[in-house]
Formats: C-alpha cells, structure tokens, sequence
C-alpha cells in the first residue's frame, strides 16, 4: 500500500454529481449532416465491377479478348514497376510466376503459378485491385491481354492463346490439385445446414 491513497469515495461522488447535473446530457436536437463534403458517389457500373467476382467456371466474365502482344505492353507500362521485369516481384510488388512445386519444400514461393487454382480468380483480382495505383483503370481486353502475358510467362497456356470469356475457365492451372477439403464439421456444419 502506497503511503497516501487518493480517497476514491469522494472522487466518485464527484463524478455522480457532475452527471447528475445535465452538464453531459446528449443534444437531442443533433443529427448527422447528409453530406460529408468528401469522397464520390460510386456509380452504378463501379459498384457491380467491384462486387461481382468471377467463379472458376467464368461466368460473369465481360466481353473482351486478350493477346500476349498487347498484354506485354500492359505489363511493360502498368506492372514492371513493381512486379519486375521477369515478373519475379520486386520490394514493391509480389512475384506472379515461379516457385512451382515450392510450397510442399522449406522455402515456399506463393505465385500465381504456384499457387492459384483457377485462372478466373486472376481476373477478378487484375480487374478490381490492379495497379495499386489506379485499381480499376485498366480495359476489360486489357486485363484479359495482360492475363495472357502472365500465364504464358509461366508456361501454362501458349503464346498463341487469345483469351475471352469463353476459354479462362479451361485454363489448367499447376496447383489444382494441392488442395484438400477442409472437413472440420465444427466449422463448416452451419454452413452445410444453411
Ligand atoms: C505500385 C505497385 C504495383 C503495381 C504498379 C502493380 N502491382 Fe500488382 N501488386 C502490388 C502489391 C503490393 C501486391 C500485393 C498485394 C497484397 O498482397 O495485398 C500486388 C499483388 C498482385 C497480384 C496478386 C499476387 C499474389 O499471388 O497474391 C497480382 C496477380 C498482381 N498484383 C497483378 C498486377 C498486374 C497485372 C499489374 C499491372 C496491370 C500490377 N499488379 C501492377 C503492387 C503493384
């Protein structure tokens, strides 16, 4: 016990009696403003771009197509900055391809080639967050060309591939495979009852 203790009963009859008295009462008269004077409204097209994403068998993938040539552009004036020239990442951005293979050893590379299981995902994540810079800039055929450059950098379709919405979805990706169920009934038996 310290020496002196501060007497609590009378610091707390204080407080009682500041409350009490209507010094703190809420202003009833108070509303929120209807503008914030901050911020834009998203439009409508925004809005459903940024929520819709795209399911591995690709539906709700626009029109569009995509070629490496036009992707190798993309990447060259969009991406390199920060994802690299090799596209093996840089301080700034992540590797896209590579480490195939990796993720079972002590040193594991997650990329897109490694890791990803469906190539649709790719372009819901391009789409709606890429480049960190201007998150959905780029052109629906854009995205698509850009894709194109990736996965052929990464051996997994061929050059030649045009991409549109009808053939993401048959794109094999390396790592389907590499995942397993998760059969916890704890966490998955009000899902499954819904
Ligand atoms: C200003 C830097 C920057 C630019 C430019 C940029 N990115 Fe990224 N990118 C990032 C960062 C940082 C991440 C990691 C984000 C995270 O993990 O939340 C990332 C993540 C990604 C991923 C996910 C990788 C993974 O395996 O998780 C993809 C795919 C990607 N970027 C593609 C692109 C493409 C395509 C472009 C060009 C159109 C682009 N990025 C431009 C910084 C950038």
């Amino acid at each position: 016990m310290p020496m002196f203790s501060p007497p609590k009963i009378i610091i707390l009859s204080v407080l009682f009696v500041t409350m009490a008295s209507n010094t703190w009462s809420v202003d009833e008269t108070f509303t929120y403003p209807e503008n914030y004077d901050f911020g834009e409204r998203v439009s409508n097209e925004r809005l459903t771009a940024l929520t819709t994403s795209i399911p591995p068998d690709g539906e709700g993938l626009p029109a569009g197509t995509g070629t490496f040539v036009a992707g190798k552009q993309v990447y060259l004036n969009k991406c390199e900055g920060c994802h690299g020239v090799d596209l093996t990442g840089t301080e700034l951005g992540r590797p896209l391809i590579g480490g195939r293979g990796s993720l079972t050893t002590d040193a594991p590379i997650k990329t897109i080639e490694s890791y990803w299981p469906y190539a649709t995902s790719i372009f819901s994540y391009v789409r709606d967050t890429m480049p960190t810079t201007a998150p959905g800039s780029l052109s629906n055929s854009e995205v698509y060309s850009v894709m194109v450059y990736i996965l052929a950098s990464a051996n997994i379709i061929s050059s030649d591939m045009v991409l549109d919405a009808s053939n993401v979805s048959t794109i094999q990706m390396p790592n389907l495979g590499g995942f397993v169920a998760d059969s916890r009934p704890d966490v998955f038996a009000t899902l499954d009852s819904e």
